[in-house]
């Protein structure tokens, strides 16, 4: 897992994790397909296509390839996070101070993104009166901002459920030496715009070009740690759900997976934590679009389809001994105690009993720990991917995930254990037959 906090480090959002994810694939021998060409396909081989921003799909065609009706393997898993993103006119004037006007972006939980050092990191869109529209990604490491808490002396109620006001709360200021000083608020974005693209990409000219749009993302600067030795826990920001990304090409990856029967599939999508309804999300055509190219022959798919298992990999939470009132303590996982099987009775989880079986038989056979969750009855359940995904595609399904600690905080944490056992369990999802 040497792999793992480089790769989160490098994906503050979701275009940055799919470009490291189509890195790591093509260094191990997939092939590029774009969705605006014909596609030359050969049997045994591994695939990638990717639709920006933040939507990858990997697979690697059978060997009876395009003869035989392979069950597809599929593993879901989402590029997004929740946070703070900037607004199109990015920055304003708050008293004395330039700020970043931002919205919010999915359930953060807000208060953790007081008191830290926050970068930036998205795209830009410049234009040149020439040279016409460029698109750059730009991933600023260096704080930009710091958005401090009010003094308890200022609010004796602080420790006592303050609501944080979402428009006027959440206005990080900007450090004095991130822009210069003294300039309208929109000459201030446009002039660290340009002081970015000369720090990232010194080898152009950005003398004439001018910033006209922007998907800018603030991030935590505080690098992810792993804490507590070989067995112990990973903090950081992103871990849901980019821990299940990277597994997955991990996975995808693994040498074994060249030269059988059956179809695997990684596919990663944006927009989860807003509802998955784009292009690029869920709800989106990406994965049924993919799988027409790969089988356009009246009834394949539909006879493949009907034969296939769906993987949703997601966030579990953890049991948190502080608050385990919040939990059903007959269904409460513990860090790095297993894999984690989610259920809920109204179908929030995907769930198949099919699925359940085979997925809980590979575990049993493989040696991998697994546990299962279940929200109390009295509390409502959150949701992820795989319900939507296996009702479009008609596929059985499960979603399971790895056990973890104050998920959509700015810093989650989790099992490196069950980081391990994920991996194990995708590599062995993908190879198993049936
Ligand atoms: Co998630």
């Amino acid at each position: 897992m040497e792999q793992l906090i480089p790769f989160l480090q490098a994906s503050p959002t979701p275009w940055h994790a799919v470009a490291q994810m189509e890195t790591i694939l093509l260094g191990n021998e997939f092939t590029m397909l774009s969705e605006a060409s014909p596609w030359d396909l050969s049997p045994g081989k591994g695939y990638v296509v990717t639709r920006q921003p933040g939507a990858l799909v990997a697979f690697i065609l059978p060997t009876g390839y395009p003869e035989t009706l392979p069950p597809i393997h599929l593993t879901c898993a989402h590029t997004d996070s929740p946070g703070l993103k900037l607004k199109p006119m990015p920055c304003k004037r708050k008293g004395s101070h330039l700020v970043w006007d931002v919205e919010v972006y999915g359930s953060p939980l807000l208060s953790t993104w007081f008191d830290r050092d926050l970068g930036l990191a998205g795209q830009i869109t410049l234009i040149h009166p020439e040279l016409g529209v460029r698109h750059r990604m730009i991933h600023d490491r260096e704080a930009t901002a710091i958005l401090p808490s009010l003094a308890i002396h200022l609010n004796r109620e602080a420790n006592d459920g303050t609501k944080i006001r979402r428009h006027d709360d959440l206005s990080p200021i900007i450090l004095p030496d991130a822009v210069v000083s003294g300039q309208e608020p929109i000459a201030t974005f446009q002039s660290w715009v340009k002081l970015q693209m000369e720090r990232h990409f010194p080898a152009e000219d950005w003398h004439s070009w001018e910033p006209i749009a922007w998907d800018l993302s603030l991030i935590d600067c505080t690098p992810p740690r792993c804490l507590g030795g070989e067995s112990g826990w990973l903090t950081g920001g992103r871990l849901d759900n980019l821990l299940a990304c990277l597994t997955g090409v991990l996975a995808i990856t693994s040498p074994s997976l060249r030269n059988q029967g059956n179809l695997p599939i990684l596919a990663c999508f944006n927009h989860e934590e807003s509802g998955s309804l784009s292009p690029v999300g869920a709800q989106g055509n990406l994965v049924p679009s993919v799988l027409r190219r790969l089988f356009p022959q009246p009834d394949y798919l539909e006879r493949i389809l009907s034969r296939s298992t769906l993987v949703s990999v997601d966030a579990a939470h953890a049991l948190h001994p502080n608050f385990s009132d919040k939990y059903d303590s007959n269904n409460a996982p513990e860090l790095n105690a297993g894999l984690v099987f989610k259920h809920n009775a109204n179908q929030r989880y995907a769930h198949s009993p099919e699925a359940e079986g085979m997925l809980k038989g590979l575990c049993r056979t493989h040696g991998i720990p697994w546990q299962d969750f279940a929200m109390r009855a009295d509390m409502p359940c959150g949701s992820t991917i795989g319900p939507m995904l296996a009702a479009n595609l008609g596929m059985r399904a499960v979603d399971l995930g790895v056990a973890t600690w104050a998920m959509h905080s700015i810093r989650e944490t989790a099992g490196l254990a069950d980081i391990a056992n994920l991996q194990s369990f995708l590599t062995h999802f993908f190879a198993s037959e049936g």
